[in-house]
């Protein structure tokens, strides 16, 4: 097992963004993990495609685009000329509600696609879904902040998942207040990828941090 571990940036500090990615880099961070907020999926609002853009000319970083908007289509296009590798949008999205035209616009974009469930959407709304998509992000808390806690009930969720995936080439995104005890959790229970942000960005030694959750999937 090989889990990827994906630096939220919504943590990092925005006056020194380009320090910080030096920082995530170094500490041997696989993903970067970039919340979209637009104020109404979600009761806050964060960065959209331009810083992504400046972001993508100073990082080989995998470049994970995680939208938390009502709308996500009319966006695809610039987010992937803008840099993104996966782009995850969310199965409650109001206007999204033809998913399959979502999954179709961000393959076309030669994208992967991700769908991403709030802790309040049954596992079994992805099944439709499941042989079109690279990613499924299991959220661990309610979207719009960092430095909640993970919800545990979310755990039987992640195996629920894991066990629907069958043989299928999909990966299990888990993010929402991932430390190094939630980590090994998540893990245990079938994530693939962890997203964290203010554990991560807090700590003094973010390699030490990294190499502690990693050791648990080396196994
Ligand atoms: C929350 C975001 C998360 C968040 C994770 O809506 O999707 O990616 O930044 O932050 P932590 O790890 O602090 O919960
Ligand atoms: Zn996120």
């Amino acid at each position: 097992m090989n889990t990827k571990i994906a630096a939220s940036l919504l943590s990092a500090d925005m006056l020194h963004l380009g320090d910080e990615l030096e920082r995530v880099k170094r500490a041997g961070i696989d993903w970067l993990h970039y919340d979209v907020m637009d104020g109404g999926f979600v009761p806050n609002i964060t960065f959209g495609m331009p810083i992504l853009k400046e972001i993508a000319k100073k990082t080989d970083l995998f470049l994970d685009v995680h939208l938390m908007i009502m709308n996500p289509r009319p966006y695809i296009h610039e987010f992937a000329i803008s840099g993104a590798n996966l782009i995850t949008f969310h199965l409650e999205s109001p206007i999204s509600q033809n998913p399959f035209l979502t999954i179709k616009m961000i393959k076309e974009h030669h994208c992967q696609v991700g769908a991403a469930l709030k802790p309040g959407t049954p596992a079994k709304c992805l099944l439709p879904f499941l042989d079109d998509l690279d990613v499924i992000l299991v959220m661990t808390v309610e979207p719009g902040f960092s430095g909640q806690s993970y919800i545990h009930d979310m755990t039987p969720k992640i195996k629920e998942i894991r066990n629907m995936i069958q043989g299928r080439n999909i990966k299990i995104e888990v993010d929402g207040g991932i430390d190094n005890f939630t980590a090994i959790e998540a893990i245990n229970a079938g994530a693939d990828i962890l997203v964290s942000g203010s554990y991560l960005f807090n700590q003094a030694d973010m390699r030490k941090a990294v190499e502690s959750i990693k050791k648990h999937t080396e196994k």
